[in-house]
């Protein structure tokens, strides 16, 4: 309307004005936001690191990114989950240069300090004759994370003042907990399938992040592999629900106070019926209709919701319902990113089912995916388009549905936190920018050698 218009070419000076649904292109190409970026958002958010399927003994380790840094995670020799930065002590060598394994100790390969796999220094070449016994062990140890362990995947941050875990998600919890127990209802419901993918794309974190946090209106990108083909259920479409027979409200379920969001389905029926999505496999179809029926039983009135996805604040993209992944955007610079996928399925599961599963996840997503090859595309073209000299005046327009999102949405199991909109709306990405601003502490434009807050 009028005042969305009149913003839009006002001088303001702020970089977001999520209420008017306006981003300037800078957020996604200034090397100084990005440095404030990396300490303010990411610095100051736990961080999804890994599953704790992926280190199921004493000694197991993988390496992973808690933003810009990397780490080892592994299970120590008592079974806990430790975080540790890889980056030794001494002078930064990374102490482990192996994607995964198992080790009671990790020597760095540079001058041989020696780590135990709870970070601990045990090892120090010329202890005595350099350093006279003296150098106080306790002190150089390998910086150790602050970590939570939540329904099998595994968070870090090294913030000391960061809010406990679960008090950072608020009734984002509802959600996360739905997918990672996954269609079983088990408390560790998933595990991942061996073998992290990890790809480069050359856009801005927050192009994939924001996509995933709602963008319903992006179905048009997708319109090849809709029309080849590539359902589950063999069906024209990406999706088996466009085929179901049921009725359906899709919200775009945002909690504005971590900059959390969700998309869901909920269905008009309160007991609804098994939709076949695999009625080409009939092993996994069986599966799939037992794991729907019990989750019925079991959830009563929220069975009538389907969780598809959605993000936990801020770069952590999550899908369900057909496909079990999480999303990790690694922030590299202003117009690179590294994307890491963890593809999972259900733990119980039979093989037929995990390995159907995993057939369906390489085929729609990552570099080679015939879905996710468009989303990839679009973000390294916008970040061209962020860039561009001439249209540096004109924000970025996230106006789609504007005004219509509702508190206190009548789904109580939602939660109280939840700020719902419905239908195709970018209303979780104002939110997600929203919670950006507020954590970077709403920067203003740059001008000249000014910093950028
Ligand atoms: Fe690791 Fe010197 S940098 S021992
Ligand atoms: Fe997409």
């Amino acid at each position: 309307d009028k005042d969305v218009n009149m913003k839009c070419n006002s001088n303001d000076e702020r970089l977001v004005d999520a209420e008017a649904g306006l981003v300037d292109r800078t957020v996604f190409t200034d090397q100084k936001i990005f440095e404030r970026e990396i300490t303010e958002v990411f610095g100051k958010s736990w961080l999804f690191v890994g599953h704790e399927s992926q280190i199921p003994n004493s000694d197991d380790f993988f390496l992973s990114q808690a933003g810009r840094d990397a780490v080892v995670v592994t299970r120590d020799s008592d079974g806990e989950v430790q975080v540790l930065l890889n980056v030794c002590t001494h002078r930064g060598m990374p102490v482990c240069r192996y994607d995964q394994g198992n080790a009671k100790m990790f020597t760095c390969p540079y001058h041989g300090w020696t780590f135990s796999n709870k970070g601990d220094l045990t090892g120090l070449p010329l202890a005595k004759e350099g350093y006279c016994d003296r150098l106080d062990r306790k002190q150089w140890g390998l910086v150790k994370a602050r970590v939570t362990c939540y329904y099998g995947s595994i968070w870090a941050t090294f913030n000391d003042e960061v809010l406990p875990f679960e008090e950072t998600l608020g009734d984002m919890t509802l959600m996360l907990r739905d997918f990672l127990q996954g269609p079983d209802g088990e408390d560790d419901g998933l595990e991942v399938v061996d073998g992290i993918l990890k790809f480069e794309i050359h856009s801005n974190w927050k192009l994939g992040a924001e996509n995933s946090a709602g963008d319903l209106y992006h179905d048009v990108s997708h319109n090849s592999v809709q029309r080849v083909g590539i359902a589950l259920s063999g069906l024209r479409g990406r999706h088996a629900w466009n085929a179901d027979k049921h009725t359906f409200k899709t919200l775009n379920v945002a909690y504005p106070e971590g900059g959390h969001a969700a998309r869901v389905n909920l269905y008009d029926d309160e007991q609804r019926e098994y939709h076949s999505q695999w009625s080409q496999i009939p092993e996994v179809d069986d599966y799939f209709r037992e794991a729907h029926d019990a989750r019925q039983k079991r959830l009563g009135e929220k069975g009538r919701l389907l969780n598809r996805g959605g993000i936990v604040f801020p770069s952590i993209a999550y899908n369900s319902a057909n496909r079990w992944q999480i999303t990790l955007a690694v922030p590299r610079s202003p117009g690179r990113t590294e994307m890491w996928k963890w593809y999972f399925v259900p733990k119980k599961a039979p093989q037929e089912v995990k390995d159907a599963l995993r057939h369906y996840l390489l085929r729609y997503g990552g570099p080679s995916g015939m879905v996710e090859q468009d989303d990839i595309e679009n973000w390294a073209s916008a970040q061209v388009g962020a860039q561009s000299l001439a249209a540096q005046h004109l924000p970025m327009n996230y106006m789609l549905h504007m005004g219509e999102a509702k508190w206190a949405w009548p789904v109580p199991w939602l939660g109280e936190g939840a700020y719902v909109d419905e239908g195709v709306s970018e209303h979780a990405q104002r939110v997600f920018y929203q919670r950006w601003s507020e954590m970077m502490g709403h920067p203003v434009r740059s001008r000249g050698q000014e910093e950028s807050k």
